[in-house]
């Protein structure tokens, strides 16, 4: 009985601990916020995850870096090359306690590969977990931040992506914190120290939250990164595209400068995604404000690919500087039915006014809405319509009361700038 009482004692004084813990660690962790140096708008990029997982070396880093160049992806604003998971020894260094990079992976290491990335003009990211080890196995950044961010910044990153596998248990959340805010969750100290660390450094390093939508983190995400996943990992498929748009379109609010909805890396040249597939996924990161963080083996790009992801004015609504805000979803007209995702968007951009079109059924359909049911638009005006994937003027102009209608292919996504006469 008096062991029975014992071993109860012991069990209630660690939860105490653990509880005690967790509420003062909320209460001393940084508060510093995201660097406003970079990551104004949504990062445009490419990463090695969904192009070759942990089979990633230098040469395919730098082979992307030159692919920016020959493209002409550069020129229309991609920037990061960001190296994922897999890139370093599985043991730090006993002295120093930094994390090595994998020498056969990197012989020249990634200070080097950063360099030669720099001297491209382009930006260069590298990937850390919030917890014991990455999701591969290598280390994680928890408890070691400090020692991480000045090593990544002596490196000259300018990007890290922070994961979230491997954490303890005494760090994860089982419940809302105390006081109701995601912010002072365990999650949310987690990637408060990391945030911390990084305002120490002398290089702006742009911080990528990847805790996979959880904690909320669409309350808390811009108060410590700039951008946050939303949802776990993409896939190259039609119904990935819908689930995340869908999850997306309910946080919508979080977006605005310095603060994005991330909803995960590219597909574009992975899988049997249709080219209106292709185009609905690219318009709706680029409407929506995502990072578009492109993830396949440029190389094997074709040109149609090659000139969707490089559609200037869909960029242009994705980079624009005087309207941080995501296009929101609008009702077509009265009565119109719903649909998950919603079909119908509308935005602005220092150009004009945005209307975008997804067509979600598996077969061509027309798409119809009211000049006075887009919001921006409002009751009166005549308006001049420009297709924004062909850069054409559309003839003839629209009065409030007219309705606009086209013909849009199955998961194909029509893009429109709406202008004053
Ligand atoms: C996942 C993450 C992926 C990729 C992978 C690497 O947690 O969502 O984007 O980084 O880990 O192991």
């Amino acid at each position: 009985m008096l062991l029975k009482l014992h071993v109860c004692f012991l069990v209630l004084q660690q939860v105490l601990a653990q509880t005690s813990t967790s509420t003062a660690l909320a209460d001393s962790a940084p508060t510093e916020p995201p660097s406003t140096q970079t990551g104004k708008t949504p990062a445009l990029g490419w990463n090695t995850w969904n192009a070759y997982g942990c089979d990633i070396n230098e040469a395919k880093v730098l082979a992307a870096a030159n692919s920016f160049i020959d493209l002409g992806l550069a020129d229309v604003g991609y920037e990061y090359i960001n190296i994922d998971d897999c890139w370093s020894k599985t043991t730090r260094n006993s002295t120093t306690q930094r994390i090595i990079p994998d020498s056969t992976k990197f012989p020249s290491g990634i200070s080097s590969v950063a360099d030669q990335v720099h001297a491209l003009g382009l930006k260069i990211g590298i990937y850390s977990d919030a917890g014991t080890a990455t999701c591969a196995g290598f280390p994680g950044s928890l408890g070691m931040e400090a020692i991480d961010a000045a090593t990544f910044n002596e490196w000259g990153i300018d990007y890290l992506k922070y994961d979230n596998c491997n954490v303890p248990g005494n760090w994860s959340d089982s419940s809302q914190p105390e006081g109701g805010d995601w912010y002072n969750s365990n999650s949310a100290v987690r990637y408060r120290q990391m945030g911390g660390a990084l305002a120490q450094q002398s290089r702006p390093i742009q911080f990528a939250l990847c805790n996979w939508g959880n904690a909320n983190v669409w309350d808390w995400g811009a108060r410590v990164g700039h951008s946050w996943r939303m949802s776990s990992d993409s896939r190259p498929n039609w119904s990935y595209i819908t689930s995340i748009i869908t999850t997306n379109v309910a946080h919508l609010s979080a977006v605005g400068f310095y603060a994005h909805n991330d909803m995960d890396m590219m597909e574009i040249g992975n899988g049997a995604l249709t080219t209106q597939e292709q185009r609905t996924h690219f318009a709706a990161w680029a409407f929506l404000k995502s990072p578009i963080i492109l993830g396949t083996d440029l190389s094997k790009l074709d040109d149609t690919q090659v000139a969707l992801i490089k559609n200037a004015e869909l960029l242009a609504f994705h980079q624009d500087i005087t309207n941080g805000s995501a296009a929101h979803p609008f009702t077509a007209y009265t009565g119109a039915p719903t649909t998950s995702p919603p079909e119908y968007y509308s935005g602005t951009s220092s150009t004009g006014f945005h209307v975008f079109i997804i067509n979600t059924s598996s077969s061509t359909a027309t798409k119809m809405f009211k000049f006075s049911s887009v919001p921006e638009l409002g009751q009166t005006g005549t308006w001049k319509v420009h297709d924004m994937w062909s850069g054409a003027n559309l003839s003839g102009t629209y009065s409030a009361s007219s309705s606009f209608s086209v013909s849009v292919q199955a998961h194909d996504t029509v893009a429109y700038r709406i202008t004053a006469v």
